[in-house]
């Protein structure tokens, strides 16, 4: 079996009585990286919490690599690595001590070696002797995954990576990630954007109202939503489109202070990834980009129309 999660019939329902979970039933393969999609209160963070052994499930089944996370709780617990949604860390400890405790609570003998790697991948090398209170706010990000990193899971949940992150920060959380997959550990992430999910999932879900409506491979959902626009907003107008530049697409707004971008996403064109990297070889600086029919709302709207897999939304 090359099957890293299994999930079956799981419910969650809180102490208030509120039903946060109803009959999640998943698959995650070992080396996949899986984006989860829903809104605020959707129940994201209690799936992934339940998966952790932070929270209880109800009733249900769930077996990490084989072992079921009740049961063989400490196993189940060592094969995952969690980055919580909310960034907690102890404000006066350096970074390198936190990392390397970190490993230490799962009981792992130490590994100096394996602590630099982690460091250095992360861009944190230089901010080993740092205490934690002197990170910026993307730093302690990437302190959270360099923790959750220590003790060499076998599975990375991201509970949000890049809410409230800046652009620039936001595509190298995406560049590590496919770096982590490369490496062979398998990723599970929510986010509320449909363009993080784009840029880096092999399968996405969507939850709604604790209730897991729709599980794809990406590419084959991507099909089904068709064309989109991405919208970047320049950080000094452009006079014309640059010769380099036509291409089939691209226009430049009347105000010379946006470009915007309409792909067929089954199409020959070229992707964003492509079009950004032309952009900045040509000196086209952008302050903020977003894409249309990028709302969730959109895609319910769009799966509701199309009746995927006959499920009503
Ligand atoms: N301890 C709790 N007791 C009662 N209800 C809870 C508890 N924790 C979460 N909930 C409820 O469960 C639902 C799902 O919450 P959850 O945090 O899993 O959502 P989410 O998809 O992660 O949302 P967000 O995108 O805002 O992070 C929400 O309605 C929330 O109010
Ligand atoms: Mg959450």
């Amino acid at each position: 079996m090359n099957k890293i999660l299994t999930i079956s019939h799981l419910y969650k329902k809180y102490q208030s009585g509120f039903e946060a979970l109803k009959d999640i039933n998943l698959e995650i393969s070992k080396g996949e990286i899986f984006a989860l999609l829903g809104q605020n209160g959707a129940g994201k963070t209690t799936l992934i919490s339940i998966i952790c052994g932070i929270v209880n499930p109800s009733s249900g089944q769930i077996l990490v690599d084989g072992k079921d996370i009740i049961h063989d709780y400490r196993i189940a617990r060592s094969l995952i690595g969690l980055v919580p949604q909310e960034v907690s860390t102890d404000a006066f400890e350096t970074v390198w001590n936190t990392v390397s405790f970190s490993r230490g609570l799962y009981g792992k003998p130490s590994n100096p070696e394996l602590i630099e790697k982690i460091l250095r991948e992360l861009s944190l090398w230089d901010k080993r002797d740092s205490k934690i209170m002197t990170l910026s706010g993307g730093m302690k990000r990437r302190l959270m995954i360099a923790k959750a990193l220590s003790h060499e899971p076998k599975i990375l949940f991201l509970d949000e990576p890049t809410a409230g992150v800046d652009v620039s920060l936001r595509r190298d959380m995406w560049g590590l990630v496919r770096d982590l997959k490369n490496m062979g550990t398998t990723v599970i992430l929510t986010t509320h954007y449909i363009e993080e999910a784009e840029e880096m999932a092999d399968r996405i879900g969507i939850i709604r109202k604790g209730e897991l409506i729709l599980v794809e491979d990406k590419k084959s959902l991507m099909k089904k939503l068709g064309k989109k626009e991405l919208t970047l907003q320049l950080q000094t107008p452009l006079d014309a489109i640059p010769h380099e530049l036509h291409i089939p697409g691209l226009m430049l707004s009347q105000d010379k202070f946006e470009l915007t971008y309409t792909f067929d996403l089954n199409s020959n064109q070229i992707g964003i990834a492509e079009l950004l990297q032309k952009l900045n070889e040509n000196g086209v600086v952008f302050k903020d980009l977003h894409t249309k029919q990028s709302s969730l709302e959109e895609i319910f709207v769009s799966l509701v129309n199309e009746g995927v897999n006959g499920h009503a939304v």
